[in-house]
């Protein structure tokens, strides 16, 4: 504690040190700025609007890092604020919580992403009813909705079976009937679907996939071109007192560098694959959203600007153990959940009743991830020759 030149002892020191680097330096890297404590320099400078956003104020409500991600998704996604969440699912659930009261309604197509497919059984206790639809109805849309229809829910393309929605018939008979539409835009990373150009009121992404593009991480975005909408994510989000990992952050950051580099390979790589596949004997469909076998493939052409790595095919008449063992002869594909990162994965779904009860359970998922696209083939044709 003593003897310190400056009268002050070691602890006082490590924590208040005389020495310093100089912070005058510029990277290509977004530094990670980690923080509870914000500080201020005077104490009329705290002020009272705890929730005044243009201010730094608390390490839970934003870092430069933090919303330095959120202004790139708003940029890239055209919207007017974005709130960044622990993972995709959490952007779900923050668009029921703000948009969502007691006694409403929403809609939620049959084929939206699993955890978003089942809420309904969670909403029920706050008194919220959620009913799936067809996503494939189009402008039918508003024979669902009753007077208390808060919210409808798009996913387009469908997780695993890849309808594409007609989001602009859907908003217009939701708006006709005031009823909000929110868009899980996952699949196009924000920008292969222009989600608000489409008639989506409110976006979400899980940013674990292409834009952080690792597999090594979770992050979800919510947004809202309307500010007053905007601003009600917003609300909802730090009341719930949500925050992220500037961490992570940072790594998304560093991932959305070369996010349009991944997100072109895996568009041919994966449409390669594909038509490769579509010419199998063993294979009866490709649902890819730019071949015809997708249910919405016409959509698709009309309303997106692209396709990226991830699709599905059904086999022909193969048993669950025929299914089971070409997967687990694939070498170069990893088995497991999620996609968009650089390790191509496959993955199919016994109880899978889409898009028919038939169909379901011949389904193999396909993630198409960075290695050669000649490797991949081979590494499928090695499989189809194992269970031959
Ligand atoms: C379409 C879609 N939306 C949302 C999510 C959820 O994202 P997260 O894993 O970050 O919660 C996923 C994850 O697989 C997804 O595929």
């Amino acid at each position: 504690m003593t003897g310190e030149r400056d009268g002050r002892g070691r602890p006082t020191r490590l924590i208040h040190p005389l020495r310093r680097a100089s912070h005058e330096f510029q990277s290509l890297a977004t530094p990670t700025y980690r923080a509870s404590t914000v500080l201020f320099d005077k104490l009329a400078d705290v002020g009272e609007d705890r929730r005044n956003e243009d201010q730094y104020r608390y390490g839970l409500h934003g870092t430069p890092t933090t919303r330095e991600l959120a202004a790139r998704i708003a940029e890239m996604e055209g919207a007017a604020k974005v709130q960044i969440v622990p993972s995709g699912l959490a952007a779900i659930t923050l668009v029921y919580w703000t948009f969502c009261k007691q006694g409403d309604h929403v809609l939620v197509p049959t084929t939206a992403y699993g955890p978003n497919g089942w809420i309904g059984r969670f909403l029920k206790r706050f008194g919220v009813e959620a009913e799936t639809y067809d996503p494939l109805i189009g402008g039918g849309i508003a024979d669902l909705i009753r007077d208390n229809t808060s919210l409808i829910w798009c996913e387009s393309p469908g997780s695993i079976t890849m309808e594409i929605q007609d989001v602009p018939a859907i908003a217009a008979a939701a708006h006709a009937r005031g009823a909000l539409v929110a868009l899980d835009n996952t699949y196009s990373a924000g920008v292969l679907f222009d989600a608000f150009g489409h008639g989506a009121d409110i976006a979400v992404q899980a940013l674990t996939k292409y834009p952080a593009g690792h597999a090594d991480l979770l992050l979800g975005s919510a947004s809202a071109r309307d500010p007053v909408l905007a601003d009600r994510l917003a609300s909802t989000r730090f009341h719930m007192g949500i925050g992220v990992s500037p961490a992570d952050c940072s790594l998304a950051l560093r991932g959305l560098m070369t996010f349009d580099l991944r997100l072109r390979h895996v568009e041919q790589a994966a449409l390669d694959i594909a038509n490769w596949l579509k010419a199998r004997p063993e294979v009866a469909k490709v649902l890819h959203p730019a071949l015809p076998d997708c249910a919405g493939h016409d959509i698709w052409k009309r309303d997106f600007t692209g396709s990226s790595g991830v699709f599905s095919f059904v086999v022909q008449d193969w048993d669950w153990p025929t299914i089971e063992r070409f997967i687990d002869s694939l070498e170069l594909f990893k088995i497991g959940y999620s996609w968009a990162g650089p390790v191509s994965i496959a993955l199919a779904y016994p109880d899978l009743r889409r898009p028919s009860p038939e169909e379901g359970p011949r389904l193999i998922r396909l993630n198409i991830g960075f290695e050669d696209v000649d490797d991949l083939k081979a590494d499928l044709a090695q499989a189809f020759e194992k269970v031959a």
